[in-house]
Order: C-alpha cells, then structure tokens, then sequence
C-alpha cells in the first residue's frame, strides 16, 4: 500500500478548507481539528498554514502515520475512531475511500479508494461513530462521491449543508457541511 497522492478530491477538500477555517478560527482561536484519514498530510499542513494550532490525525495505514508523523504532526494509527480519544473536536474532517468496489482497482490502491459494495460503507460507519467527538457546535467536513450509494444524513442526527462540489469526467464529488441536530 503506497500513500494516497493528492488529487481532485483532495483539492476540492483543501479550497473548501481555505474558505471554511479563517472564518472558523476567528469565532474559536484553539479549535481542535481532527482529521481521519490524513494520507499524504496535505490537509494538515493546510491547516497549519492556515493557524490551526490544535492538529490531531489518524490514518488506517501505517506508512501514512508514519509519514504525517515525520512532517511533524499528531498521527495515529486507527480505523476510523477506534483508536480516537474520547475526546471532542471542533472540525472533524474525512476525505474517505468513497468508491463502489471494483474488482479491476489494484489491492495497492484499494484501501485509500474503496468503501465497499456500495460504497459508501465506510462514511456510514465514520457518521455513526463521529457523533461522539463532535464538539456541540462542531462541524465535519465529508467528502461524497456521485458514484456511491447517497447517503440519508438526516437519519444519523446530522444537518448538513453541500459546501463545494466538483464535476469530473465520470463522476461528481461533493462536500458536506455537518452538524449535529440540536434538539
Ligand atoms: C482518499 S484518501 C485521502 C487522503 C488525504 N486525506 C487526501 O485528501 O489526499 C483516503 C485515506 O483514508 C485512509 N483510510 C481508509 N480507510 C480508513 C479507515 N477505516 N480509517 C482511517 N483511515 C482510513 C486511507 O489509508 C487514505 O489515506
């Protein structure tokens, strides 16, 4: 399994990024970020950038960890949240395998790209377990991909709002803003 180079999706999630956090850092100076999924490091080096102060991280592949780790952030390996403090966050954010499985997607790239049979196991399970580290006021940045079952957010005690999404030759990525429901 090599590192997951970025690509349109991992652009779309770093404009969305640039737009979203200035905005956010200004209301919450010390907002803690997490990010699922963190591949390369391009979203936590973004963030950085941008003045996050409080950067956590976790990947399911230990070559991405170790290497987020050498850029010099908090990583841990950890599918989804198992590994998660039982802490809350302010921005949660997960650019994840999205993709229905293929039987021609090389093993190598699989586990960076496939969400399974439908494809979109994996953010049903990221949605049911992000609930728990979702500050009240927080917000989860999810990245969808038209080729995936859609996803009932409403259903999982999400709001959510499309932020930005990105027509590709065969297929549409989008952005979503999520919120818990407050009741
Ligand atoms: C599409 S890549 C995104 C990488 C990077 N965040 C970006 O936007 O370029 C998906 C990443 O999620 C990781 N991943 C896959 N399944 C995971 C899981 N169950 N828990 C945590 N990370 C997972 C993969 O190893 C990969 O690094």
């Amino acid at each position: 399994m090599s590192i997951y180079q970025p690509a349109e999706d991992s652009y779309l999630m770093s404009r969305i990024l640039k737009e979203k956090l200035p905005e956010l850092l200004t209301k919450n100076p010390n907002l803690k970020f997490l990010e699922i999924g963190a591949g390369s490091g391009i979203h936590l080096e973004t963030a950085k950038t941008l003045g996050v102060k409080n950067i956590f991280s976790s990947d399911i592949d230990k070559k991405s960890v170790n290497h987020c780790i050498l850029l010099g952030f908090n990583c841990i390996q950890s599918d989804l949240f198992d590994q998660i403090p039982k802490e809350k966050f302010s921005i949660i954010i997960f650019n994840p395998p999205y993709l229905p499985e293929d039987s021609r997607e090389p093993k190598d790239s699989k586990l960076a790209t496939t969400g399974g049979k439908k494809g979109n196991e994996i953010i049903l399970k990221f949605l049911q377990q992000a609930k728990n580290h979702l500050e009240k006021n927080g917000k989860i940045f999810l990245i969808t991909s038209s080729l995936a079952k859609e996803i009932n957010f409403e259903k999982f005690g999400y709001q959510y709002q499309e932020v930005g999404c990105e027509s590709l030759f065969f297929e549409r990525l989008c952005i979503w803003e999520l919120s818990l429901k407050l009741t």
